[in-house]
């Protein structure tokens, strides 16, 4: 989502003040004439995206989804069709407390819907925990670990009030390194980040909270993602990015992780703003209709990234169900749904069985996590001022009231956090026992990375700035720290307990002193550096989201190598939004420990402590490859658009991040799935089963007929479709269901013409409710595409055995290779982490394979088939470590 947020301190100056202020939107219009810096001509589309009508109706009967249906179609039984409107449209930016709300239902007793970001906490508020990033949590190849992080932030927005948790992100999935909100998701493959946000959907919604899949689907790179953002950083383009992906790619990788999301129930899903093969993703038929309702049988709601919609009745009949924050362009008071919408059915041109089932849909996802009618939780805070009283309505500036109530909603997640940032910190490199440390004579912390932003933890506007130690990158996917421990507090606390000297230096410029601390004798010296990144809207040292390079920030690199160059025991410590280049000098024999501690959040300091110390054992596993030059990866951010239309190509199909070193038989200098112990392991006995499951069966047969709920005929009389009356209290800039006259539909636009300027031209089929055939592919009953894909054909089982002196958790990982030569090497299709095995201890590391993990999609069937290739299994401790190995019968 996007979040041009005024800074909190400056919102009191909102208050009856018009937001139309030219200063708020500078992307908007500011004269970027100078700074134009559009490429040639070209860029005219190429890829176009086929059309796939009708938009897929709700199943009732799906699995895990029918007392929730049962629940919304009694309720949505009730609704008129403004009713209906208000629950799929929100009420415009700043309209009311959360950062996307939709209109209530009074009648019903429904209170609003709120939408609250992020994938690491409650944002914009007070009181909440901030959590290691999804990329940093799912290092810790931990499913519990990532379902508690999950449940913890669910019950923190519920405590607060929010219906739905913009989050987890599997879209970036990482296809380049460079790549702006990496970190927000999890990890450049797709089994990994498939887990990742399936555990992260079933913690969030058991706590009663929806969770929302995002950002389906392509959103690779910050660069181009909106038009308007990239003109005010003076690209002339016209068009979102689109990025041109192919239907082996899109089924093998970007789709992958999203099936599991629809199988792990999750509510809601966001589409992105860019544009997959030139139709943008909020109204691409193929992607919402095809793909993820009929293919991936989603039944919950689909919902735009924030001014990321782009037409009123072609998104509806495409498969959209919600618009958010609900008008056309922030403050603008209009909505391609809201009052079109109304218009749109009443005129036939959007059937009512699609707004019954948007409805329906929203409703069903409600009821799914436990929500009644009438209980929720009030919304007890204000995403736009902390101050406890304040205008409930901050576009407009009215309502005057207390908006925040404080609420602490934090319980003791800090343990978790602690707990969760300590275990998915990676251990690179680690010589002559230089971890853990043991009561260090004299330890010297050297970095900036290791102290406090002067500004305070939350100086800079959605962490838009890299000051101080990274516990969290930028943007929208984050939230405000309660407290940050920096990793300068935790480490001096301990050391001073231990009777250690201790000493550092906050800065990376202050090569005097620090040369003359570090040159003496006996100091073990741990330097602190790191690399940031995030959300296109904002620029942190010409990087305009994604990064500008992979190298790390501040001299971080000249302060390792000067450093080590006076010092034979310097610990280096990067905290980083994804890979960076370690190639000058991660095998200096003065540098004796790497560690990568990824976005911590709150507890960092504490977090690195118990790694450094021992008390936590590391087991991360880099949940992405190091390669020796930006060059290695293969795939880069598109900086420079070659038209108006900018074309992202992934030509490169599945081969991003290891597939790619792998295919090119190219040496990373860490790989994917790497990661040290203070322990050893030895593995052995690799043992599989075939367990006789019965064979594929395409889907075949018929749906039923598209149900209206309800009251049956639409009245097409338009006075019943006037605002209420004329003491209807009216909120200035709020979007609503209502006509403003009848005299004409165009007359109620308010505008020279009421919708999508070519909607004239209705897709063939996109209003026919009739009976559909099913995909091959899909699943009657069961979410996340045909239920035989998940059956079970193997038990793979090895043994794993601690061969060293103390208690571990080790990350055993099993691959395939699927044989066929354009198949990638090998492929991560499963892993454990087995915790706490003690010196000579064995645990059974054991995966069922499924019938997916062992297809390919075949683009001729459009379905997954097993090909004729000899297939192989491994099992080993990372993606290149793999002892063991046994063809498959
Ligand atoms: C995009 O175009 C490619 C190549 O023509 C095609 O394989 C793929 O299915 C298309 N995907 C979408 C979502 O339109
Ligand atoms: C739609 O929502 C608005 C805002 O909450 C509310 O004022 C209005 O009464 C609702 N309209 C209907 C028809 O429920
Ligand atoms: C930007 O490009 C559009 C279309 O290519 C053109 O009409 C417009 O004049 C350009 N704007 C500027 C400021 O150059
Ligand atoms: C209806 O949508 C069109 C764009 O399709 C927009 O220009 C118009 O202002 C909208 N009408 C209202 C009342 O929001
Ligand atoms: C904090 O970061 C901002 C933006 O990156 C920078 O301009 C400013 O100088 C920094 N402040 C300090 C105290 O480092
Ligand atoms: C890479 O980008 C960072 C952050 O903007 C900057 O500090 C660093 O100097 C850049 N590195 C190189 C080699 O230009
Ligand atoms: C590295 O050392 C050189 C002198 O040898 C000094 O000029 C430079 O500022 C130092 N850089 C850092 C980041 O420590
Ligand atoms: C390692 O550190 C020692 C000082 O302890 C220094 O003399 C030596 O030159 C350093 N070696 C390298 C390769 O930097
Ligand atoms: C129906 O209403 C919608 C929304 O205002 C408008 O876009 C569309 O052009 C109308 N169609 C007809 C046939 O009137």
């Amino acid at each position: 989502m996007v979040g041009h947020f005024w800074p909190l301190a400056a919102s009191a100056a909102l208050f009856g003040v018009t937001s139309a202020n030219p200063s708020q939107f500078p992307h908007r219009y500011q004269n970027v004439e100078n700074r134009l810096r559009q490429r040639g001509s070209s860029g005219t589309p190429e890829t176009t995206s086929p059309p796939f009508y009708p938009s897929p109706w709700m199943n009732p009967n799906a699995d895990g989804w029918e007392n929730a249906y049962a629940q919304a179609k009694e309720f949505v039984s009730k609704m008129t069709l403004m009713e209906k409107v208000n629950l799929t449209t929100g009420v415009g930016w700043e309209g009311e407390q959360c950062v996307g709300q939709v209109g209530t239902i009074p009648r019903l007793g429904l209170t609003s819907l709120c939408m609250q970001d992020s994938p690491v906490g409650v944002r914009l508020t007070d009181f909440a925990s901030v959590f290691p990033s999804g990329q940093t949590a799912v290092a810790t190849f931990d499913r519990q670990l990532l379902y508690a992080r999950g449940l913890a932030m669910g019950q923190e927005h519920r405590g607060k009030g929010v219906t739905v948790q913009l989050g987890p992100v599997a879209g970036p999935l990482g296809r380049a390194p460079e790549g702006g909100r990496n970190w927000e998701g999890f990890a450049p493959d797709p089994v990994l980040t498939g887990i990742g946000i399936a555990e992260t959907i079933k913690g969030i919604q058991d706590a009663g909270v929806i969770a929302c899949a995002k950002h389906f689907i392509g959103n690779e790179q910050e660069h181009f993602r909106q038009a308007g953002e990239a003109q005010g950083y003076g690209y002339n383009i016209t068009q979102s990015l689109s990025s041109n992906i192919d239907d082996k790619t899109m089924h093998e990788m970007y789709l992958w992780p999203f099936a599991d999301a629809v199988r792990a129930g999750v509510g809601s899903i966001m589409c992105s703003y860019n544009q997959v093969n030139n139709s943008y993703s909020c109204q691409n038929s193929k992607m919402l209709n095809n793909l993820l309702k009929d293919e991936l049988g989603f039944q919950g709601f689909v919902m735009t990234d924030w001014g990321a919609h782009h037409s009123g009745v072609s998104s509806a009949l495409a498969g959209l169900d919600m618009s958010m924050p609900g008008d056309t362009a922030f403050n603008s008071g209009l909505s391609y749904w809201g009052t079109n919408l109304t218009l749109a059915v009443i005129n036939g041109t959007v059937p009512e069985w699609r707004l019954d089932d948007m409805a329906m849909r929203i409703m069903a996802a409600f009821f799914k996590v436990g929500n009644t009618v009438g209980s929720q939780v009030p919304i007890n805070f204000d995403s736009w001022t902390l101050d406890t009283y304040g205008p409930v309505h901050m576009a407009a500036g009215i309502g005057q009231q207390q908006i925040n109530h404080h609420v602490d909603v934090r319980a003791d997640h800090g343990t978790l956090i602690r707990e969760i940032a300590a275990k998915g910190t990676v251990l690179l490199k680690n010589v002559n026992n230089a971890l853990p440390l043991n009561k260090p004579k004299f330890l010297a912390v050297i970095g900036e990375d290791a102290g406090s932003n002067p500004d305070g933890p939350n100086g800079c506007s959605d962490r838009g700035c890299d000051n101080g130690t990274l516990g969290m990158a930028w943007g929208s996917g984050t939230a405000n720290f309660p407290y940050l421990i920096t990793p300068d507090a935790a480490l001096q606390a301990k050391a001073i307990s231990d009777g250690s000297t201790y000493q550092s230096i906050l800065a990376n410029n202050q090569w005097a002193s620090t040369s003359a601390l570090v040159a003496q004798d006996s100091v073990t010296a741990v330097v602190f550096v790191n690399a940031d990144s995030g959300e296109g809207y904002i620029n942190v040292d010409g990087n305009e989201g994604d990064r500008q390079n992979l190298t790390l920030w501040k001299d971080g690199d000249a302060l390792i190598q000067n450093v080590s160059s006076l010092c034979s025991n310097t610990i280096v410590v990067i905290h980083s939004t994804g890979p960076v280049l370690v190639d000058a000098w991660y095998d200096s024999p003065n540098v004796t420990a790497i560690v990568w501690a990824g976005i911590p959040g709150q507890e960092s300091g504490n977090s690195i402590t118990d790694i450094l110390y021992g008390a936590v054992n590391p087991a991360g596993r880099s949940p992405f490859t190091w390669g020796t030059t930006r060059e290695s990866y293969g795939t880069d951010v598109l900086y420079e658009p070659e038209g108006p239309l900018p074309q992202l190509d992934f030509s490169e199909g599945v081969f991003i991040d290891y597939r790619h070193f792998d295919k090119t038989n190219q040496t990373p200098v860490y790989e994917f799935g790497y990661g040290l112990s203070y322990t050893t392991f030895s593995y052995s006995n690799l043992q599989v089963a075939k367990t006789g499951a019965a064979p594929y069966t395409p889907t075949e047969g018929y749906t039923g007929a598209a149900p209206t709920i309800g009251t049956g005929n639409v009245s097409t009389n338009l006075n019943d479709y006037l605002f209420p009356n004329a003491s209807f209290p009216y909120v200035w800039q709020y979007i609503y269901p209502y006509l403003n006259t009848s005299s004409s539909a165009k007359a109620a636009s308010g505008d020279e013409y009421y919708g999508l300027a070519s909607d004239s031209y209705l897709p063939p089929h996109a209003t026919d409710g009739s009976a559909q055939p099913y995909l091959a592919a899909a699943d009657k009953i069961s979410p996340g595409g045909n239920a035989a894909l998940y059956d079970v054909l193997y038990t793979v089982t090895a043994d794993v055995t601690n061969t060293g002196s103390v208690a571990g958790d080790e990350v055993p990982q099993l691959y395939v290779s699927l044989g066929g030569p354009n198949d990638p090497p090998v492929v991560l299709r499963g892993f454990d982490r087995l915790s706490d095995l003690a010196p000579g201890q064995t645990g059974v590391f054991e995966v069922a394979l499924t019938r997916r993990d062992l297809s390919n999609w075949d683009t001729t069937s459009q379905n997954w088939v097993i090909s004729d290739y000899p297939k192989t299994v491994y099992v080993g401790s990372s993606s290149r470590k793999l002892p063991l190995q046994c063809t498959l019968a």
